[in-house]
């Protein structure tokens, strides 16, 4: 069974860009947490640079969009971003550097931020940047 699995009223913030980004990131996470399973060390390396690069994305394109739309939890909402790229970071550079594995305590952690952050702090801008 998939670590993250999409649930439309849960999840969706109504601006369809952000979903189908958030869709992507889903399938990132679960092809990451199908390498941990298999504990493949070449593939989880591969998928973790392949989400996170996915995840800078995503906060640039959120980011801008605030932007454009003059939308007034932007800082707050850049902070939670800056946090999680670095947090992230942090983790892939331990991990090529043979310091440190991702396990399944990661992948918890990775899941549990993504179901505060898409529900509680995402959803909020749907109305100011819906489609
Ligand atoms: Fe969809 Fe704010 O990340």
């Amino acid at each position: 069974m998939s670590l993250m699995q999409w649930v439309e009223e849960k999840y969706s913030t109504n601006v369809d860009l952000c979903d189908n980004q958030h869709k992507e990131l889903f399938d990132r996470v679960n092809a990451l947490n199908d390498a941990v399973v298999n504990r493949d060390r070449v593939d989880i390396g591969n998928r973790l640079d392949n989400l996170v690069d996915f995840v800078v994305k995503h906060f640039e394109t959120e980011e801008r969009l605030m932007e454009e739309r003059g939308y007034s939890g932007l800082e707050r909402h850049r902070q939670e971003h800056d946090l999680l790229v670095k947090t992230c970071t942090d983790i892939q550079d331990k991990f090529h550097a043979g310091e440190m594995d991702i396990e399944e305590a990661t992948m918890t952690y990775i899941k549990n931020w993504l179901d505060h952050h898409i529900p509680i702090i995402d959803k909020p801008y749907g109305p100011a940047l819906g489609n």
